[in-house]
């Protein structure tokens, strides 16, 4: 129905005869000359139409009218610098109409429309240029993954989306069966037993962009479909695995970005990223370490702090550099921050004219200040904030705090890229509410194998062999070596308190499988929604996905998750009840 895109179109098309199709982004009418803007998924070009018949079909035409148009190229008397294509346009002969359009809920330059009016009429909003352009980059990159794996020998395998349910951290979404009335099944939160039963059934190296399903809370980089890049190789330690992970990504951002990571990634220790940077998912695109100013504060006189640190508590402190000056309003908002991240508020520390001065002068000797402006390398026109709280607490609070003030003090880089690897997490971490241990990743991973023999004993000093990949501050994958013996696996689900009958209830036929010949493996994912949004360079992976879901897990487009009729309930033998 076209000769060309209407975006592609150039001076080399001049005097060219060309068929275009598109929508009507824009219409100007200048008395009996009426002007076009016709737009593609390739750009714009203006059509011309020439008064006479077509005025009046011109002058029936609206915004996102879908026309065919068939013309001249001709030179524009006076280009547009602001089209790629401004400096010709076509001189029309015909005009179609294809079809109309109601009037457009808002305009696509418009930078402020409400999320909910995009994502309500998402099929509008993705004519925008830049969606157009993050899905293009979104198809790049997937591309770029499977060739990568293809010419590394993976293996690419689809594994069911109706599952048993596999607990991973997250709820499960679970799909009731007609057929076993009163069964369901679980939608994968990642296949994660599958590609271990891939390595069981000598697949050797399986690699799938796969989409997974966690019904948990969300944010800006959590939707509760997400894809990943699923990755499990056999006969393979954590350094192979990842290697190659990294290779991929190495990759992937040369062929997409033309941006060379800086390689190798460093690898940091878990305990190190939160006692320096606060975070299992550090930015290492700016500094700005947190110090850990505990021992200064023994029976300092300042019963804020003393009391914590008798509890066990640590005392926390930034340097922010020049900033002594900051004004009484600015502290006002960090206090604020602070309260938000679970401190009861921030204490501060200038260095003026050489002199120190603090908010605790008063309770606390000099020697104390100076003993932490010491620790801090405290220079003229620094400001030292800190404050104390249990370990779970404070540093979490100073990691938010340390990005806060680097996105305020422009600390970060445009186009700087800090990769690095997080190793040495623990395997198991308490949990409060239920009173028992969790796995940290998930059931599967191994143990090192120091501490195989120390499991049951002493569950809160076993380390993980798991790694996760951090990108600029998102974590944009996390994997482990597994559990390859079931007699392992067994031990590691009984410190997760599940009883030998639960272990075989659940996981029955999964430990049954690694008694028939496992090898050692283990594996990888990538979050690609994340990776693809880091690639474009937006915050939110909504702005990467073609028909996302709001924080609240529903689909304003085609209003989902939505009542079924009570014949499609009667068939599945449920009955809704109000849950408390
Ligand atoms: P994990 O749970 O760490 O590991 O997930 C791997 C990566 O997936 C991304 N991710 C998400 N992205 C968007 N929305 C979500 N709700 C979401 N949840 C996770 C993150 C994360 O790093 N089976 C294991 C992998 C393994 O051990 O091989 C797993 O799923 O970028």
């Amino acid at each position: 129905m076209r000769t060309n895109y209407c975006g592609l179109l150039s001076s080399h098309d001049l005097g060219k005869s060309v068929t275009l199709c598109g929508w009507v982004d824009r219409i100007r009418d200048l008395g009996g000359l009426v002007f076009i803007d016709l737009r593609d998924r390739e750009g714009i070009i203006q059509i011309n139409v020439p008064q006479g018949e077509l005025t009046e079909i011109a002058k029936q035409l609206g915004r996102e009218y879908v026309i065919q148009v068939q013309g001249e190229v001709v030179k524009k008397p006076v280009p547009n610098p602001k089209l790629n294509t401004g400096d010709i346009e076509v001189l029309a002969s015909s005009i179609e109409i294809f079809s109309p359009a109601n009037l457009p809920p808002y305009e696509l330059s418009e930078p402020n429309v409400s999320e909910e009016l995009r994502l309500k009429y998402r099929y509008y909003d993705l004519r925008r240029p830049e969606l157009q352009n993050n899905l293009r980059i979104r198809a790049k990159a997937m591309r770029s993954v499977r060739s990568f794996y293809d010419a590394h020998g993976f293996i690419e395998v689809e594994t069911p989306v109706l599952m048993r349910s596999t607990p991973e951290g997250a709820r499960d979404y679970i799909v009731p069966s007609r057929i076993h009335q009163g069964c369901f099944y679980a939608l994968p939160q990642s296949p994660q037993q599958y590609k271990q039963l891939l390595m069981v059934a000598g697949f050797d190296r399986y690699y799938q962009i796969v989409k997974c399903f966690r019904d948990e809370d969300l944010r800006a980089d959590r939707q509760p479909e997400f894809t990943q890049i699923d990755v499990e190789m056999s006969f393979v330690k954590e350094n192979d695995v990842m290697t190659i992970a990294e290779e991929m990504v190495v990759v992937l951002f040369q062929e997409v970005l033309q941006v060379q990571l800086p390689t190798p990634f460093p690898k940091l220790d878990f305990e190190t990223a939160m006692k320096i940077y606060g975070s299992d998912k550090p930015d290492l695109r700016f500094q700005l370490p947190l110090i850990t100013v505990t021992k200064y504060f023994q029976n300092s006189g300042f019963h804020g702090f003393d009391q914590e640190v008798e509890k066990g508590g640590e005392v926390v402190a930034l340097k922010l550099h020049g900033q002594s000056n900051v004004s009484r309003k600015s502290l006002d908002v960090w206090q604020e921050k602070a309260k938000k991240y679970g401190l009861a508020g921030l204490v501060t520390i200038k260095k003026q004219e050489s002199n120190l001065s603090s908010s605790i002068s008063k309770f606390v000797s000099p020697t104390t200040i100076q003993n932490v402006a010491n620790a801090l390398e405290m220079e003229n026109g620094d400001l030292v904030i800190c404050a104390a709280a249990d370990p779970e607490t404070i540093y979490p609070a100073f990691g938010n705090l340390r990005v806060y003030f680097a996105n305020e003090f422009n600390l970060i880089k445009k186009n700087q890229w800090a990769p690095v690897w997080v190793v040495g997490f623990p395997l198991f971490e308490w949990n409060k509410e239920e009173n028992r241990w969790t796995a940290v990743h998930h059931p599967f991973t191994s143990p090192i194998p120091e501490h195989e023999s120390i499991l049951e004993l002493t569950p809160e000093r076993v380390k993980a062999r798991a790694y996760d990949l951090v990108l600029n501050g998102n974590e944009i994958g996390g994997g482990s070596i597994r559990n390859h013996r079931s007699d392992l696996q067994k031990k590691v689900f009984s410190v997760l308190g599940l009883s030998q009958e639960e272990a075989k209830e659940k996981f029955g036929y999964f430990l049954e499988a690694l008694t028939y010949g496992t090898p050692p493996h283990g594996g990888i994912a990538f979050g690609f929604d994340r990776i693809v949004a880091l690639l474009c360079g937006v915050d939110n992976i909504r702005e990467v996905i073609a028909f996302p879901k709001t924080t609240t897990a529903a689909s304003l487009m085609d209003g989902s998750p939505a009542p079924v009729s009570p014949k499609q309930l009667q068939e599945l033998g449920i009955q809704i009840v109000q849950s408390k």
